[in-house]
């Protein structure tokens, strides 16, 4: 049954569209940072492995929340491992246990998640008229505002 929620099916489409693209990069940063929470070493071991699992815990809340906006506006979330491989704009590294580097790649996924929220929050305003998906997105760019600042306050 259609969603009658004064959406256009155009612009609930592209939104749709949207999501799903932003599903597939969470779902792929969510992997990306339990791969870190596996393989990191160092003398602060606990310390990293314990960071990685708080992200990738409010990582997951965050793929459910994308995934059910998708459906409340009428749209259908992808769920399969090869739609998000197809979709997802991340990309996977070589593996290492170096933190440096895992942390300076996930600093790097975040940012250019935060990037593309940023320019999404507009078109969801004011090209799909989408006030619902406007204020997620930017709860959202918020959220990755902040574990943005955690990540980078690792680095030197
Ligand atoms: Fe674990």
């Amino acid at each position: 049954m259609k969603a009658d929620i004064g959406l256009t099916e155009k612009n609930s489409q592209a939104v749709a569209e949207k999501l799903n693209r932003l599903l597939a990069d969470e779902f792929l940063l969510s992997l990306k940072t339990r791969n870190y929470h596996w393989n990191v070493e160092g003398s602060n071991f606990m310390e990293m492995h314990k960071f990685y699992e708080g992200l990738y815990d409010e990582l997951d809340e965050v793929i459910d929340e994308v995934a059910e906006r998708t459906r409340s506006i009428g749209h259908y979330s992808q769920g399969r491992m090869a739609d998000f491989l197809k979709t997802a704009t991340l990309e996977e590294q070589p593996y290492t246990n170096d933190q440096q580097k895992q942390l300076k790649d996930l600093l790097s996924d975040h940012e250019t998640i935060i990037k593309y929220l940023r320019k999404d929050i507009d078109l969801f305003q004011d090209k799909y008229r989408d006030a619902g998906n406007t204020d997620f997105i930017t709860g959202l760019m918020q959220k990755h505002e902040k574990w943005a600042w955690f990540i980078r306050s690792y680095l030197k």
